[in-house]
């Protein structure tokens, strides 16, 4: 099983919709028995809570659920996920920062828009502050770069061989 975790800074927002999008992807191609996932923040603010109200409305108007807590990365994170997915550069310099602060070396640390295949943007823009409209971007850039994550996991794991 290939793990992957989706890191934002809150756990609210960007992170648990790239979660809840992973994993409707695999389920429609069956991947699941050899991809999962989880998501975290690098901060400390929303943990145990449910996504945020605009996340939620936003995956359920694009036919996603969303089943998360708010959890902040930690030490045992960094020896059980296989690849860890950073939202912005704010979010891989804090992982880097925990990292070192564990003694310990990130796992495959890249950013999520490193995966979009026409990359329009750098970076998985934070909506916390904005409105209803930077949550369906942040969809759609979602939904862009983890078909793309998907497409090299499938290469590298030679899912389409398992299948
Ligand atoms: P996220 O968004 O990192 O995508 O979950 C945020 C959520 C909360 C805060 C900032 C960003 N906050 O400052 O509380």
């Amino acid at each position: 099983m290939v793990k992957v975790l989706f890191v934002c800074l809150g756990n609210i927002c960007r992170s648990p919709l790239a979660e809840a999008l992973f994993n409707h992807k695999i389920k429609q191609k069956k991947y699941q028995d050899h991809l999962s996932c989880d998501s975290c923040g690098t901060s400390e603010y929303h943990i145990g809570e449910l996504p945020d109200e605009r996340a939620i409305a936003c995956a359920n108007k694009n036919g996603i659920k969303m089943n998360h807590r708010g959890r902040q990365l930690n030490r045992i994170d960094f020896r059980d996920f296989d690849y860890l997915i950073a939202m912005d550069k704010s979010n891989l310099e804090n992982v880097k920062i925990s990292a070192e602060q564990h003694k310990t070396a990130p796992n495959n640390l890249l950013l999520m828009c490193a995966f979009q295949k026409n990359p329009k943007f750098m970076e998985v823009p934070d909506p916390y502050y904005g409105g209803v409209d930077g949550f369906q971007k942040v969809y759609d850039i979602l939904d862009s770069s983890l078909d793309g994550l998907i497409e090299e996991l499938e290469k590298k794991q030679q899912l389409l061989d398992k299948k």
